[in-house]
């Protein structure tokens, strides 16, 4: 198995003196881990995060970023920006974004593609509604959103992607996806990248799982072969509960 990618979501939460302090917090906590950490940050702490992450084993990501380089697009972010800043990990197409913002399967494209030309490592974001998958169609929605999502990624590009299942209904609700749910939709998710692509790019790309994720859950979740790391929304709040998670899979 590969080492995990832990990434943490902080949405919209902590204010620059609040994130300082957890970063602070969670640096000696993670030192020691071979798994790769990430922490998507507001803007508004992405400076802060750089700064103090310098010369740690932390990378620092953002939550969105725009297709253009540049623009009047009033409230949006050019990659260029985020790579100035000394971001290397961008979310695209959180299913908040979806949901509450318009995003779409295309726009998630487009934003994934500005991205990696800007050299930012993109984490595209995927999964089904309670209702979607009660009515029996999880693996068409999945099949959908990675089929339009990645639809003109080429095989080369698929390195620097990380995918995140986050299926809808375990996202913010206490309720994780059980072991087996998340390793069966994962699994399900890297055969389409294999007909797609290849099986050996499916298998080398990295598959996270988020959904009420947390220091509790992370050990058997990261222990299920598909599932190579988690995106980590509320729990990412607290260093000690975050740490847990990073240091919960040891290769
Ligand atoms: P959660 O969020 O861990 O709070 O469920 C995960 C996410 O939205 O990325």
């Amino acid at each position: 198995m590969k080492n995990k990618i832990i990434a943490g979501n902080w949405k919209m939460n902590k204010l620059q003196s609040q994130a300082k302090q957890l970063i602070e917090e969670l640096k000696p906590l993670v030192k020691d881990t071979e798994n790769t950490v990430i922490i998507c940050v507001p803007y508004t702490d992405l400076a802060t995060a750089v700064e103090l992450t310098a010369g740690s084993n932390i990378y620092v990501g953002a939550q969105n970023c725009h297709w253009k380089e540049s623009g009047a697009y009033t409230g949006e972010i050019a990659p260029s920006m985020l790579k100035e800043a000394g971001v290397e990990y961008v979310i695209i197409g959180h299913s908040e974004r979806r949901t509450y913002f318009g995003e779409t399967d295309a726009t998630v494209l487009a934003r994934t593609t500005a991205a990696l030309e800007a050299g930012l490592k993109p984490i595209v974001c995927i999964g089904e509604t309670l209702e979607e998958r009660n009515s029996g169609k999880m693996e068409e929605v999945l099949e959908r959103q990675i089929r339009k999502g990645f639809e003109t990624i080429q095989k080369q590009q698929l390195a620097d992607i990380v995918v995140a299942y986050e299926p809808v209904w375990a996202i913010g609700t206490g309720v994780t996806a059980t072991d087996q749910q998340a390793q069966d939709a994962i699994a399900f998710c890297r055969s389409v990248f294999a007909e797609m692509y290849d099986k050996q790019t499916a298998d080398q790309l990295y598959i996270q799982y988020g959904g009420s994720m947390n220091d509790s859950n992370a050990e058997s979740l990261l222990g299920m072969p598909d599932i190579d790391g988690g995106l980590i929304g509320g729990a990412s709040l607290v260093a000690q509960k975050f740490a847990a998670v990073v240091n919960a899979y040891k290769k």
